[in-house]
């Protein structure tokens, strides 16, 4: 049976008229039209529908929109500024080209950005482990990991001018 149940994502509240066991990657992608959260797996295993969830990286796929209804939801496209341009994660993976078929994009970068906010200067070994929840098949690993070195170095001298 269908309910009317109040979202807020990337900062806008909405409401939708669903089934309150619909998955949240549903509402995203079918009735919000954010499609930056990709349908990989259906089974949270490959991280392709990932968004912050009060600032946590988490599967999309299986978690119940009744069950996140209190949360605040980010998607990939709620991470731009508010002038348009691109979140310091996003334009690092652009400039070390670790943006490939864009399908595991949007996990490696929501994963990042969750991984940044808690460490502005991981290791290597902490990039590995906070994104090997998702699956890349197309070799840009090594691509991405210098990229969420580059958005660290970025955030870590804004932090230090003040700007973040
Ligand atoms: S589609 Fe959600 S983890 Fe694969
Ligand atoms: S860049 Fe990740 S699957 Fe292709």
């Amino acid at each position: 049976m269908k309910a009317s149940i109040t979202l807020t994502v990337n900062g806008n509240t909405h409401t939708v008229d669903v089934d309150p066991s619909m998955p949240l990657l549903y509402v995203l992608r079918n009735h919000l039209e954010l499609n930056g959260p990709k349908y990989g797996c259906g089974l949270a295993q490959c991280g392709s529908c990932m968004v912050l969830l009060d600032g946590k990286a988490v599967p999309s796929c299986l978690l119940r929109i009744d069950d996140v209804k209190n949360l605040k939801v980010t998607t990939l496209e709620g991470l731009l500024r508010q002038d348009g341009g691109l979140h310091p994660v996003q334009e690092a993976f652009v400039q070390q080209q670790a943006a490939q078929c864009g399908f595991c994009l949007n996990g490696m970068v929501i994963s990042a950005v969750a991984l940044l906010s808690e460490n502005k200067s991981p290791d290597e070994n902490a990039i590995r482990t906070n994104l090997q929840r998702v699956l890349c098949r197309c070799g840009a690993q090594s691509r991405v990991i210098k990229a969420v070195k580059q958005a660290s170095h970025t955030l870590t001298s804004k932090a230090k001018q003040g700007q973040e």
